[in-house]
């Protein structure tokens, strides 16, 4: 019997997670139906429900309905606790699991692709929306000396510091990007939306250490705004949200299925189609 599965967006076409979960259950010959589903912007919970009946058995979630996900959730992991968010959702008999698998994404494709070490290094988180409050737990979990928070609207930040403390050991500080000249970091992430829209965080010069990556949490054809600026500005290493796309959605397809896909032959594919 053929298991359902589908990400729930609006907008939806152009998700590449259909291809990712055809390609993970190709590999580990798991039946899976993986499909796109586009919700209304006011029916995401009746479109859940709906799929479910259909007999779907989980489900990723994306823009702009991670906060719903996480309202219509029964039960939450820590980590969907702390993020404030869900992306995966897990049909259980009488309710529903939410789990963020976003933050854990992002971990492993710095520790394990790009074999990043964070552990004592001073990080640079940039924005403190949803995407960034995701991935500070698993960031912390890594022991950083520093994690920096820096937001255009630094009251933000300065919240994102208070809301995770008690998971740190003192190192979490928050700031302003102006406040930041003079410091150096070993990883700079970009988790702000700048990158959308063609712009870019207004960072002091000479942030990046030596020997640092730079890594967007967005990609696009060709380096992000973020990356080009980490690249002139010397820059060791430059990384796009491929991996991390990749490695969220192999952390979802093993809560449901119990087997953790190779993520290298996916990450290279998706790569090879971004730059053609
Ligand atoms: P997401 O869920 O993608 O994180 P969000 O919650 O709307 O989206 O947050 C967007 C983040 O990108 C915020 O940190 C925002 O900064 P502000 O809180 O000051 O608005 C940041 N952002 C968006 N455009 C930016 C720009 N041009 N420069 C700097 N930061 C930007």
């Amino acid at each position: 019997m053929t298991d359902f599965y589908a990400v729930i967006g609006n907008p939806i076409a152009h998700s590449k997670s259909p291809l990712i979960h055809a390609e993970f259950s190709r590999q580990t010959g798991q039946d899976i139906r993986y499909e796109a589903i586009l919700a209304p912007v006011d029916a995401f919970p009746a479109t859940v429900s709906s799929f479910r009946a259909r007999g779907g058995k989980g489900a990723n979630v994306t823009v702009p309905f991670k906060l719903e996900a996480h309202k219509i959730s029964t039960r939450l992991t820590e980590r969907a606790q702390a993020a404030q968010a869900v992306n995966t959702l897990v049909f259980e008999p009488g309710g529903i699991a939410g789990d963020n698998t976003d933050g854990a994404g992002l971990v492993r494709d710095i520790r394990a692709n790009l074999k990043f070490l964070i552990k004592a290094r001073r990080v640079l988180l940039m924005g403190a929306g949803g995407a960034a409050r995701g991935v500070i737990l698993p960031l912390l979990e890594h022991k950083p000396q520093v994690l920096a928070i820096a937001n255009r609207t630094k009251q933000k930040a300065c919240e994102l510091q208070q809301l995770f403390s008690r998971y740190g050991n003192g190192n979490i500080v928050s700031a302003a990007y102006a406040d930041l000249a003079g410091e150096k970091f070993d990883l700079v992430i970009n988790a702000t939306s700048a990158s959308l829209r063609g712009e870019l965080p207004a960072l002091p010069a000479g942030i990046f250490a030596d020997g640092s990556l730079a890594y967007d949490m967005m990609y696009s054809d060709g380096l992000t705004p973020f990356l080009q600026h980490a690249k002139q500005q010397g820059a060791a290493r430059l990384a796009d949200g491929i991996g991390m796309l990749v490695e969220q959605a192999a952390e979802s397809f093993l809560l449901w299925r119990g087997i953790r896909p190779e993520t290298a032959p996916v990450i290279e594919m998706l790569a090879s189609c971004t730059a053609s």
